[in-house]
C-alpha cells in the first residue's frame, strides 16, 4: 500500500482555505455542509461566494491574521504564488496542520482523494495524485454500483445500532440480521427514498426476530442474465446483486472480468456446460441452488445472455418454486440483440424484416423439431442460437421450407467479445462458411434479408472513416 486513507472525524474540525478561484471553491464545497468548522480566507478578487458555501464558511478577507491557522486539522492553499504558499505551508505546518497546496505535489502532506458520500458513509479513491482522472473514474464506477438508498440504510443503521444490540445479545445474529435487512424489502423502501416506511420495517423485522430469534430464514435465488461477454453489457441491477451475492453459480462463458465484479468473500460454483459436455446435470444445478438458498445464503444464478432465451431459466424457476423458495429474475441482454447490435445488422427493417424468430439449433431430445416452414417467409430475420453443430441440417431445412438460396446469411462468432468474427454469406453456402471459418467459439446464425448489413468491426470503422472524409 503507497496511501492510507484514514477517516478523519470532522465534527468541530477547522479547516482553512486560503486562495481563490475554481480550486479554492472546490476545496471550501468539500466542507460546506459537513460539521467541520470551515474558514474560507479569500483574496482581494474574489467577489462572488457562492451562497451554499457562504451559508457554511466563515469569510475573511484581507491581511492573514496571525492566528489564522492555530487549532487548524488542515490547510488548503490555493495561490498562484510559490513562494507564498510555502511560507504559508510552513506557518500551517508549526501550527499544527496538514496541509494540501494545489497543484503543487512537492508542498502537499496529503492529496484530496475523489471521495464519495453517502449519509454517514464516506468512499475515497486515491491514486496518490498521479493519476486524478482515473481516481474520479473508479469513483463514478462505484457510484453506480450503489444502491440509491445506501446513504439513509447507513444513517437508520446508525440510529438503531444500540436497539438491535439490547434485542439481539449475540453478535453473530445481529451480524444475520443486518446482512438480511440491508438487501431485504427496508433496502427496496430506502432505494424509493421512503425513509419513514424503511425504518419502519427494520423497526417490525427487529421486534418479530427478538420475539422468535431461532427461526432460520431462507435465502433468495436470482436468476441473473450477465449478458453475452462484454462486461459493459451488465444491467445496473445485475452488477448490483453480484456485488450482493453469497453464493454465485455461474456457466462456463461468464468472463473473468464479470466475476471480479462479485465480492471477495463470495462461494463461486463453477457448473458450466462446455458445448457437448454437460459438465454438471441440470437437475443437479437446480438441487445446487436449493441447498445454498435454504442456508440462507442470497444465491446467483448467473447465465450467459438472458435467462429467459435458451438458458433453462424457467427450468429452473419452477424448481426453485416447487421447493418453497423466493425466486427473481433479472434480464440480460441475449446473444441475438447483442451480436446484431455488434455487426450492424438490425433485427428488423421497415424495406428488410417484419419480424423476428429465435431458434434453437438443438431442440430438446424427443421435443417437436423445429418447423423450418413457420419462419421461411421472406422478410423475416430467423436467428439460430446453438446451430455451428447442426448447420446442415439447418441449411437443408430453410431452403427446402422455401427460403431462397441467395438469401443473406452471417455468423457472429463470440459477439461482443475481443475475438469477436462476423462471416457473411448466403443461405446456400452457409455450411460450407460456418465449415471455412473454423467456428468454435459461441455463434449464432443470422438468416434473412438484414443479415447483408452485417460487417466485422473493423469494417464498420473504415466505413465510417471513408464516409467521414468523402
Ligand atoms: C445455451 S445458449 C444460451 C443463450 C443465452 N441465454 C442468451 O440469451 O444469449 C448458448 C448459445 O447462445 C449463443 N451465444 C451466447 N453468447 C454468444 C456470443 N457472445 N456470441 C455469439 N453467440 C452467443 C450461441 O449460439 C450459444 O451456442
Amino acid at each position: 500500500m503507497q496511501h492510507f486513507l484514514p477517516a478523519i472525524p470532522l465534527t468541530g474540525a477547522k479547516i482553512v482555505v486560503v486562495g481563490e478561484g475554481e480550486a479554492a471553491i472546490a476545496k471550501a464545497r468539500l466542507f460546506a455542509g459537513s460539521p467541520a468548522q470551515l474558514v474560507w480566507h479569500v483574496g482581494a478578487r474574489e467577489k462572488a461566494i457562492p451562497a451554499d458555501i457562504a451559508a457554511h464558511a466563515e469569510i475573511t478577507r484581507g491581511e492573514l491574521a496571525d492566528d489564522a491557522f492555530d487549532g487548524a486539522r488542515f490547510v488548503f492553499l490555493a495561490l498562484d504564488d510559490g513562494a507564498l504558499t510555502d511560507e504559508m505551508a510552513q506557518k500551517a505546518r508549526a501550527a499544527g496542520a496538514l496541509v494540501n497546496a494545489v497543484d503543487r505535489p512537492a508542498q502537499c502532506d496529503f492529496n484530496t482523494p475523489a471521495l464519495i458520500e453517502r449519509g454517514p458513509i464516506t468512499i475515497g479513491v486515491s491514486s496518490g495524485g498521479g493519476a486524478p482522472v482515473i481516481a474520479a473514474e473508479i469513483r463514478r464506477r462505484i457510484e453506480t454500483a450503489l444502491r440509491p438508498g445506501v446513504g439513509l440504510m447507513s444513517t437508520l443503521a446508525h440510529e438503531l445500532r444500540d436497539a438491535v444490540k439490547e434485542r439481539l445479545s449475540d453478535f453473530t445474529q445481529r451480524r444475520a440480521f443486518w446482512r438480511r435487512h440491508l438487501r431485504g424489502p427496508a433496502a427496496d423502501l430506502a432505494d424509493k427514498g421512503d425513509e419513514a416506511g424503511a425504518r419502519a420495517s427494520l423497526r417490525r423485522a427487529l421486534i418479530a426476530e427478538s420475539a422468535a430469534p431461532a427461526a432460520p430464514q431462507s435465502g433468495v435465488v436470482h436468476l441473473v442474465g450477465a449478458g453475452p461477454g462484454d462486461p459493459d453489457l451488465l444491467t445496473v441491477r445485475a452488477a448490483r446483486l453480484l456485488a450482493d451475492a453469497d453464493v454465485i453459480v455461474h456457466d462456463r462463458l461468464i468472463p473473468e472480468a464479470l466475476l471480479r465484479r462479485a465480492r471477495r468473500d463470495a462461494h463461486f460454483i463453477n457448473v458450466g456446460k462446455a458445448r457437448n459436455a454437460h459438465s454438471v446435470p441440470q437437475r443437479d444445478i437446480e438441487a445446487i441452488l436449493i441447498e445454498e438458498a435454504r442456508k440462507g445464503h442470497l444465491v446467483i444464478r448467473l447465465k450467459g445472455g438472458d435467462p429467459f432465451v435458451f438458458g433453462r431459466g424457467g427450468e429452473e424457476l419452477e424448481a426453485l418454486r416447487a421447493a418453497g423458495l423466493e425466486a427473481r429474475v433479472t434480464p440480460g441482454v441475449t446473444a441475438a440483440l447483442a451480436c446484431a447490435a455488434s455487426a450492424g445488422a438490425p433485427l428488423t427493417h421497415r424495406d428488410d424484416a417484419q419480424a423476428v424468430t429465435f431458434v434453437t439449433g438443438r431442440a430438446k431430445l424427443g421435443g417437436p423439431d423445429a418447423d423450418f416452414r413457420a419462419f421461411a417467409a421472406p422478410n423475416h430475420t430467423v436467428v439460430f442460437y446453438m446451430g455451428v453443430d447442426t448447420v446442415e441440417t439447418i441449411e437443408r431445412g430453410m431452403l427446402d421450407a422455401g427460403r431462397a438460396p441467395a438469401t443473406p446469411v452471417a455468423v457472429i462468432e463470440n459477439g461482443t467479445r475481443h475475438d469477436e468474427r462476423v462471416l457473411t454469406g448466403s443461405l446456400s453456402g452457409l455450411s460450407a462458411l460456418v465449415k471455412r471459418g473454423g467456428v468454435a467459439g459461441p455463434a449464432i446464425l443470422l438468416i434473412g434479408e438484414t443479415a447483408r448489413h452485417a460487417r466485422t468491426r473493423d469494417a464498420l470503422v473504415s466505413a465510417a472513416q471513408t464516409e467521414a472524409a468523402a
